[in-house]
């Protein structure tokens, strides 16, 4: 058995819920980083810095994302019934920034091109891999809308990932973090849940 350090006992504080204690409860739960995309049906590119993204179903491949219900990111997958899910490497940090900032041209920040089918904003130089997603389903829950995604097809490159917790980013330790560009490889739906790789892509 490691030799784990004891945790002294007695130092635990209990809290009444709240908006300030969720917050503070959340944040001791670290993440990765992702950048959730969709287009209106004008066109423009729109997305959103977001960890609230997590596995749902393995058959079929499945994932959700919790987004505000103001968001235009959310009204745009809602319209268009498709969105991107962008995991971002401990390089993307800048990116992970200008996401969650309002008033700004965020696209315009970062380089960035279509999915191979759907056509979603892929950040080609901050992820280290996108999933490509159909909407399967919304759901309201208090001031957010869970969306689950079906996952069509997925581009990966080695990387390691950006991580967020403790209200600041870290980096995933004992992997080089930022992907070469060039190398990323696209794995189509009926392959998602299995392993293999797919095509070589340009990044
Ligand atoms: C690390 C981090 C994680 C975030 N996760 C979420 C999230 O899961 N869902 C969400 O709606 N907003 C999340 N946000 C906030 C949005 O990124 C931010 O409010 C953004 O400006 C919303 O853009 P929009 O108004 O264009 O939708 C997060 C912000 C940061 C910095």
């Amino acid at each position: 058995m490691t030799d784990m350090p004891a945790q002294e006992p007695g130092h635990a504080a209990w809290s009444a819920g709240g908006d300030a204690t969720f917050r503070e409860l959340m944040s001791l739960f670290p993440s990765g980083v992702t950048v959730v995309t969709a287009i209106d049906r004008t066109g423009v590119p729109l997305g959103l810095t977001c960890t609230s993204m997590c596995s749902v179903s393995l058959s079929p491949p499945m994932l959700l994302t919790c987004l505000h219900h103001r968001s235009s990111t959310l009204h745009a997958m809602l319209e268009r019934g498709s969105f991107a899910v962008n995991l971002l490497h401990s390089g993307g940090q800048a990116a992970a920034e200008v996401f969650a900032t309002a008033d700004l041209d965020r696209f315009a920040a970062v380089r960035w091109q279509p999915t191979p089918v759907r056509g979603l904003p892929w950040l080609t130089t901050d992820a280290h891999a996108v999933a490509e997603c159909e909407v399967a389903e919304a759901k309201a829950a208090g001031d957010h809308v869970v969306v689950f995604g079906h996952v069509d097809g997925v581009l990966t490159r080695p990387g390691s990932p950006l991580l967020y917790g403790l209200r600041s980013y870290a980096a995933w330790t004992g992997r080089d973090g930022t992907p070469t560009e060039g190398t990323a490889e696209w794995t189509p739906a009926s392959t998602v849940s299995s392993s293999s790789a797919g095509a070589p892509l340009a990044g």
